[in-house]
């Protein structure tokens, strides 16, 4: 009785739909998010409004938005105790995005750091989406008043200036958003390019990122590949300044075998990396199988998926509606 009174605290994510999820996604995000779904009330989308930031190729956009619903069911988020959806199918999205643009300033837009690397990387479509892609990312995270909001390091100023946004709207009209936490996941998720070890893992750089679909041989060639230290030293020892493929590695094992780095070198001492990379790939087909085979049965079930994202999607807008009605009303648009 109780506990049915307290209120769960929230956690709210999202993931483009722009690639396909590799290693990095699951290790330092998706795999996190499972856990917590006891504990908190949990949403977390598909972040489909976002791709059209940068060219996308629709028939991919659409495979790929699919395909990653049933690798965030596939990962273990379940959809009776998560609120999965599709951000497009909740208008409330680009409504609040709409609002919070006319309180979002143009300096503080042309100051954020992802914005300023796509604008460089895509000279020939710098697109008012793509400036204004914080207000977006702000009330997709403000409609859901969540506490926590999981995101990697790339992530935190689009969370900061969410916060900065809502402030400022609170401050005019009231408590209207809560304010929310960025909930950056501790270093030992974080997991880099096998052939770029101080880039993060990157769909951009297909031969160092090992993507969840990957055939098992596949994977056991990229990780045979994977850039280990030019030190003389041929010795696995946790080294992040001066090794860091080797403790990319470590991690990456560590992650999907829970073993600790002391574990891991003791099991590697006087093998050389010959013997530990093969070992790292071997481990991480293991944990990828069953992940790619229930993604496999889980697309082939068109219905089950359909009823899931619309499932979501309805109680996503339920949530959304609120906060939407609540910021109609405060600015002075008269109720329809
Ligand atoms: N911008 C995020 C990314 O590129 C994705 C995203 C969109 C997101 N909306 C969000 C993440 C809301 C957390 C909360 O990775």
């Amino acid at each position: 009785m109780e506990e049915n009174t307290i209120k769960k605290k929230v956690m709210l994510s999202g993931i483009q739909p722009s690639g396909d999820l590799h290693l990095g996604n699951y290790l330092g995000a998706i795999k996190n998010w499972g856990v917590r779904s006891e504990e908190f009330d949990c949403y977390y989308f598909m972040a489909d409004l976002h791709t059209i930031t940068v060219r996308q190729e629709p028939s991919q956009l659409r495979r790929r938005t699919i395909e990653q619903l049933a690798q965030y069911i596939a990962c273990g988020l379940d959809p009776e105790k998560n609120t999965l959806f599709i951000q497009s199918h909740v208008p409330e999205h680009t409504q609040l995005a709409w609002v919070l643009e006319c309180y979002t300033m143009f300096g503080e837009l042309s100051r954020m750091t992802q914005f300023k690397d796509k604008s460089s990387k895509h000279k020939d479509n710098i697109n008012c989406g793509l400036f204004a892609y914080p207000s977006l990312m702000a009330a997709d995270i403000l409609l859901y008043q969540p506490d926590y909001v999981p995101v990697g390091e790339d992530q935190k100023q689009h969370v900061e200036i969410t916060r900065n946004i809502a402030e400022r709207f609170n401050g005019i009209y009231g408590d209207v958003f809560k304010i929310p936490e960025p909930y950056i996941p501790k270093a030992g998720a974080r997991i880099y390019g096998l052939t770029t070890p101080t880039d993060k893992m990157s769909k951009s750089v297909p031969d160092g990122c090992v993507f969840l679909m990957d055939d098992p041989d596949v994977i056991a060639r990229k990780f045979k590949r994977a850039v280990t230290d030019s030190d003389t030293e041929n010795c696995v020892r946790y080294d992040k300044e001066n090794k860091p493929g080797v403790a990319n590695l470590m991690n990456i094992y560590s992650a999907v075998t829970g073993k600790t780095f002391e574990e891991i070198e003791k099991e590697f001492e006087g093998k050389g990396y010959g013997v530990f990379k093969p070992c790292v790939g071997e481990a991480v087909i293991e944990a990828l199988r069953p992940i790619r085979e229930e993604t496999n049965r889980i697309l082939a079930d068109k219905e089950y998926l359909e009823s899931v994202y619309k499932d979501g999607a309805e109680r996503a807008h339920r949530t959304a509606f609120k906060t939407l009605r609540k910021v109609y009303k405060k600015v002075g648009f008269v109720q329809p």
